[in-house]
């Protein structure tokens, strides 16, 4: 309590200091994080590169290969894809439901079972998860994919009963390696050949990076022998609509798809306009904890009577 009324008294004083700063700081911030990333790769490659009958990753991107290249399904097959869990579920104590996407996926599909998901990302695979109300109570089942990879360890000690990948989904229609930058809720998905953000940091200084190796959704699908999805999750930190634009759609069968477009540049009327042209239409819209418009709901047309 203290503290909370201290700090409220300086801040004025103390933000003429800090603004003046910032703009020095800024410039050495983002040269020594480019350093620091730049290192970060080659250690991550050499972590991550291994060899599959000859093939690795890294020359996937390199070759910015196709996403039905079987060398490519291979590497996720062996190498990314984890099974499900057959131990019972491993709950943390204090966690929050799906913010209304689960309840609206469950009530449009009239409380189907044994359906199919994917959802990118699962984060810890509980705290806000819009698929685990569907895993739990009707038997669904499908491929969680987690970036971060405490948020990933978290996600693999709940023991869901659905595959699970500590990867990524690719903004590019072929396999490449991104930087996730995180900063509490501030995270952020950049290319590793532009680290420039968009973002300001919390205020913590407590800033992370992480490479990670990301495919695109389809090679998934392939890796998984997913052939249809009932409900596609996306919610990726800003590169929603470019997830979207690698998808071949001619070639997927994804009947529902919720879309968090809170974070994405070109706006929601942008992602709405590019939904209906591959066949999908606006069923519903969510705001998150804080009354922000956060996700839209897309049904694909011929699922409506
Ligand atoms: C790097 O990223 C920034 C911010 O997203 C963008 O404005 C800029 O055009 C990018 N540069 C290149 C070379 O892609
Ligand atoms: C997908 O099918 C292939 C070929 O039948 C099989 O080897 C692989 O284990 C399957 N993968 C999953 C995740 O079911």
């Amino acid at each position: 309590m203290t503290l909370l009324v201290r700090r409220r008294v300086e801040k004025p004083a103390l933000l003429c200091v800090v603004m003046s700063a910032s703009i020095v700081s800024l410039f050495l911030l983002y040269n020594s994080s480019a350093d620091r990333v730049s290192n970060l790769v080659l250690e991550h490659r050499q972590n991550y590169d291994q060899t599959l009958s000859g093939i690795n990753t890294q020359s996937l991107n390199s070759e910015e290969t196709r996403s039905d290249d079987p060398r490519l399904i291979d590497i996720i097959r062996k190498l990314y894809l984890m099974p499900a869990s057959t131990e019972p579920y491993a709950f943390a104590a204090a966690s929050l439901p799906s913010d209304g996407q689960a309840t609206i996926v469950d009530n449009f599909f009239k409380q189907k079972t044994h359906g199919l998901f994917v959802e990118c990302g699962a984060f810890d695979g509980q705290y806000l998860s819009n698929t685990l109300f569907l895993e739990r109570f009707r038997a669904w089942t499908g491929l969680l994919i987690e970036p971060e990879p405490s948020n990933f360890e978290d996600l693999k000690n709940r023991h869901r009963k659905a595959l699970i990948a500590n990867s990524c989904l690719s903004s590019k229609p072929h396999p490449s390696e991104f930087v996730l930058r995180q900063d509490r809720a501030l995270s952020e998905i950049l290319d590793v050949k532009n680290i420039s953000y968009d973002r300001e940091t919390g205020g913590t200084g407590d800033v992370s990076y992480n490479i990670v190796q990301c495919f695109p959704f389809y090679s998934f699908l392939l890796a998984a022998n997913i052939t249809t999805v009932d409900y596609f999750s996306l919610d990726v930190e800003g590169q929603e609509f470019n997830v979207l634009k690698t998808i071949p759609w001619h070639r997927v069968d994804i009947k529902v798809i919720s879309v968090e477009h809170k974070h994405v540049k070109e706006g929601k009327a942008a992602v709405n306009a590019y939904m209906a042209t591959t066949g999908y239409v606006d069923y519903d819209e969510l705001a998150d904890g804080y009354g922000t418009p956060s996700d839209v709901i897309y049904v694909r047309r011929d699922l409506l009577a």
